[in-house]
């Protein structure tokens, strides 16, 4: 049994430095917040709210000072801040954080590289994985989210190649000093139906998001499943988005 927890050091962050994610009940539920240059899995169902959780936390980084980069390989950037401008009403300020660089919003359409290196798996990963340094070069970004991490999994089918693409990926990451958010899709929405890809064992931490249909209402709950070098909570917790971002209902607050 974890008793970190209950040592304030650790919930105001422990010796080492955190990112906070801006979003109360999360970073209660974190102890503090994400431990800076860990790399986290944001996994959840379809529509759970990964792309909004990503964009929630940078934005609120963005406004805290921390220059942050979000990496969209599934939709095109433009759409990205569409979506969250209509979700997040109450944030009035996006083109402002987006102007003046504090938050970077770009894209790298995976589907093109494919076919423009002839079905070289590692030559496209690689230059993908160039490419989102690049983007994180350009205003020095401490924190990244890459948006999906799916996709990146269709571009190496072997199992072994890819861990060793991931591990590489992630050390690199580390060396930059750069904390990031990769979401990955989770074919059930539903906890009971929870299943691992490989990739969950090489992440630092793992936040997954689940809808579950209760009668004719959907609820949203989610859960920290791990975080290496730290204690987290173990509840499940209630979360809303809104017009003022992400609210999370954690009995840690
Ligand atoms: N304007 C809005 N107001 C409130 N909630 C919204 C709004 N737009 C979207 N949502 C909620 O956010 C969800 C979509 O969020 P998001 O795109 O982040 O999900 P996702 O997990 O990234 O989905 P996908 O698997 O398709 O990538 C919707 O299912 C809906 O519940
Ligand atoms: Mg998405």
């Amino acid at each position: 049994m974890a008793v970190d927890g209950n040592s304030n050091s650790f919930q105001n962050g422990g010796a080492r430095g955190r990112i906070k994610t801006g979003i109360v009940g999360l970073d209660s539920m974190l102890y503090g917040g994400i431990p800076e240059k860990s790399q986290y899995i944001i996994a959840g169902g379809p529509g759970a709210g990964k792309t909004l959780m990503c964009f929630d936390i940078l934005y609120r980084n963005a406004k805290m000072g921390v220059p942050c980069a979000f990496i969209a390989l599934e939709e095109k950037p433009e759409d990205v801040i569409k979506n969250a401008k209509a979700a997040f009403a109450d944030y009035t300020d996006i083109d402002e954080l987006v102007q003046s660089n504090m938050l970077v919003v770009e894209g790298e359409d995976p589907a093109t590289r494919i076919s423009e290196q002839d079905g070289d798996e590692s030559y496209s990963f690689g230059n993908i994985m160039s490419d989102i340094e690049a983007i994180a070069k350009t205003n020095n970004a401490r924190l990244v989210a890459i948006d999906s991490f799916s996709v990146l999994r269709m571009l190496i089918g072997d199992d072994l190649k890819y861990r060793k693409s991931i591990l590489a990926m992630i050390t690199n990451m580390k060396r930059l000093g750069i904390t990031s958010l990769i979401t990955t899709e989770i074919k059930s929405s539903e906890r009971k139906d929870l299943k691992f890809g490989i990739e969950s064992f090489v992440f630092d931490g793992i936040i997954t998001l689940y809808q579950n249909g209760q009668e004719d209402k959907r609820t949203l709950t989610m859960e920290i499943v791990k975080t290496r070098g730290t204690a987290h909570s173990w509840t499940l917790s209630p979360y809303d988005i809104t017009a003022q971002g992400f609210r999370v209902f954690s009995i840690e607050q």
